[in-house]
């Protein structure tokens, strides 16, 4: 979910609400609402994308000097009107918004409705309203008893409330994002950056347990006893501008097309072909005698990629799935525990990073958004630089990460290859702007675009690719599309191969590796399943392909990046033929800060 506010934007405070939420759109996107107020409070809210909140809106009169409004990704109950936020109570002179989960809502609940509350949705929100309407007819001013109602909340939260009659809206965090804004004129706040960057680049990243008040006259933090902090105040180094999406249908179209800029913004000033060193700045001690990397979705792919760089370079390297690893905790010994994560803010690597810490490990974050939750609490902290990423399926960021994690690996441990990586990386962002300039994926793309199914396989660094070229699939088409290592498809799911079902396979030189693929690759064209090679021409699977997608020769680990391109375009096209919805695919969210 995402949540925005703001103050001191008078009669501009709806459309500033609006414009902030269709920024916030990529956390989710099934229902929208505003909550406006100065004497009194207006809520307007609907199940659908903002579009629809935006003609909901349209004609109508709702004024308020501020106000706050929200965007969601279900977790409690279907996206109707009723569950969309804000959620208010029994007097409708209090609207709240939250985005995480109230894991003791339900207790919470039973007492309220015990107690003489009605609900009108399915939502853990909705228990906040109606605790603060409670400690409001008790006598407490609105901060108070918003601190009373949050004091009683477990789990995670970004939460935001105004009250009627008050020209404020207090907002409190505890494991979910926050950060305010702070203009000339006005104040903001949201789950991220880019909600209100069109205002200000002045920001104060909240800590958990802080709340903080927002109000024309200005803002404040205090921690939980209502203490002032005093906060930081950081300047964001990007542009409105980046976040737009430049004359491009989709936003992961543009962010396919930005990759040689990302890469060149993640190797910048951070390597030297001439001394073979690399300089990721002062992480501290970084020799670690084991590697642990926790991540989901396409960022568990990167990890897995950067776990075979590490062990290719003798050192014990895992990669895990951040969602399992509390379940089935690892030894850890000295282990260095490294997150992948684009946005910082996903609850299930959060989570697993904070068990490991708990269990003593030294914890890395190696993530796109400075500021971010991963970033503050790990000990160390990579920065990818890729820029903003607003498609929900990651595109950039993936090659970014694997940009930065190859130089984490060359920084940490040694390798007879260091010069020849090094000059790859540097080769990298040039060749993927040929390759997006002279790729064939949009024929292959509509060629294909009526498979049933589709099977990506590869070995090595090409295993990732096949899992993430699969899963970038499945995520934008709405189509059945699985990763394989090359040699895996044979033990069962060759049942399932057929004329109907396309396999793109992966092969980088002429060695063993490509030799066993291409053996793999006889296999499925034995059964009469279309293959699509993606190959830097080495080896002789195009003998057996119907169709090839080309990558320039290179180190197989700057392949795995380029090899990775051409899948990524392959889906877009075959997306875009289908006319789905490639920048907001249903149900999922770019940013899941829940477990
Ligand atoms: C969500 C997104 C995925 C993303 C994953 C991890 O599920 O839909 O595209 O890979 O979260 O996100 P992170 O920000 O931690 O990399």
């Amino acid at each position: 979910c995402g949540i925005i506010g703001c103050a001191g934007r008078g009669e501009d405070t709806l459309d500033t609400l609006v414009h902030g939420l269709s920024k916030l759109e990529y956390r989710g996107y099934d229902s929208a609402g505003v909550a406006l107020a100065d004497e009194s409070l207006d809520v307007r809210k609907c199940a659908g994308e903002i579009e629809d909140l935006r003609e909901h809106l349209s004609g109508m009169t709702v004024e308020g000097t501020v106000g706050m409004g929200h965007t969601r990704w279900s977790t409690h109950g279907p996206p109707t009107d009723e569950n969309a936020h804000p959620h208010q109570d029994c007097t409708g002179n209090v609207a709240v918004v939250h985005n995480g989960i109230i894991e003791n809502y339900q207790s919470l609940r039973d007492e309220l409705v015990a107690a003489g509350h009605t609900f009108h949705s399915d939502t853990d929100t909705e228990v906040v309203p109606h605790l603060v309407e409670d400690a409001l007819n008790d006598g407490l001013d609105p901060e108070a008893a918003f601190r009373q109602a949050v004091g009683q909340l477990e789990g995670s939260y970004a939460v935001a409330l105004t009250v009627a009659g008050t020209e404020s809206v207090f907002v409190a965090r505890n494991d979910s994002p926050l950060v305010l804004g702070l203009g000339d004129d006005a104040t903001f706040f949201a789950s991220d950056v880019p909600a209100f960057r069109d205002f200000t680049d002045q920001v104060v990243y909240l800590d958990d347990g802080e709340y903080a008040r927002i109000s024309p006259e200005g803002w404040e933090v205090s921690d939980v006893d209502g203490t002032v902090v005093e906060k930081e105040v950081d300047t964001v180094s990007w542009d409105p501008e980046e976040t737009g999406k430049s004359g491009y249908d989709h936003y992961m179209l543009k962010e396919i097309h930005e990759q040689p800029r990302a890469l060149r913004q993640c190797l910048r000033g951070r390597v030297d072909e001439l001394s073979a060193s690399v300089d990721i700045g002062d992480l501290g001690d970084l020799s670690p005698t084991g590697i642990q990397f926790v991540a989901c979705g396409t960022s568990y792919h990167a990890a897995f990629y950067a776990a075979q760089l590490f062990q290719s370079a003798g050192i014990p390297a895992q990669a895990f799935l951040a969602s399992e690893y509390a379940t089935s905790p690892p030894p850890i010994g000295d282990a260095l525990v490294v997150g992948v994560t684009q946005s910082g803010e996903t609850a299930d690597t959060l989570s697993a990073l904070r068990e490991a810490r708990h269990r003593g490990a030294r914890t890395l974050a190696v993530t796109n958004v400075v500021g971010s939750t991963a970033a503050r609490e790990c000990d160390h902290a990579l920065y990818i630089r890729a820029g903003p990423e607003i498609g929900v399926a990651a595109s950039k960021t993936f090659s970014s990460q694997l940009g930065a994690l190859n130089l984490l690996a060359l920084a940490t441990t040694r390798s007879d290859e260091a010069r020849d990586i090094i000059a790859a990386l540097r080769d990298l962002p040039g060749q993927v702007q040929e390759l997006i300039d002279d790729s064939d994926a949009k024929e292959v793309a509509e060629h294909y675009q009526d498979a049933k199914s589709y099977f990506f396989i590869g070995r090595g660094h090409m295993h990732p690719v096949a899992l993430e070229g699969a899963l970038k699939m499945k995520e934008i088409t709405y189509k059945h599309a699985e990763g394989f290592a090359a040699g895996e498809l044979k033990h069962g799911t060759l049942a399932l191969v057929t004329e109907d079902t396309p396999v793109f396979a992966t092969t980088v030189g002429d060695g063993e590796q490509a030799t066993k693929t291409v053996g793999n690759v006889k296999e499925v064209e034995a059964r009469d399943a279309p293959v699509v090679a993606v190959t830097d021409g080495q080896s002789d699977i195009e003998r057996y392909a119907d169709h090839v997608l080309t990558i320039p020769e290179t180190h197989p680990r700057a392949a795995a990046v380029l090899a990775n391109v051409q899948l990524q375009l392959a889906a877009y096209h075959t997306a875009n033929f289908l006319g789905r919805s490639i920048d907001k695919p249903r149900n999922l969210a770019k940013s899941v800060t829940v477990e």
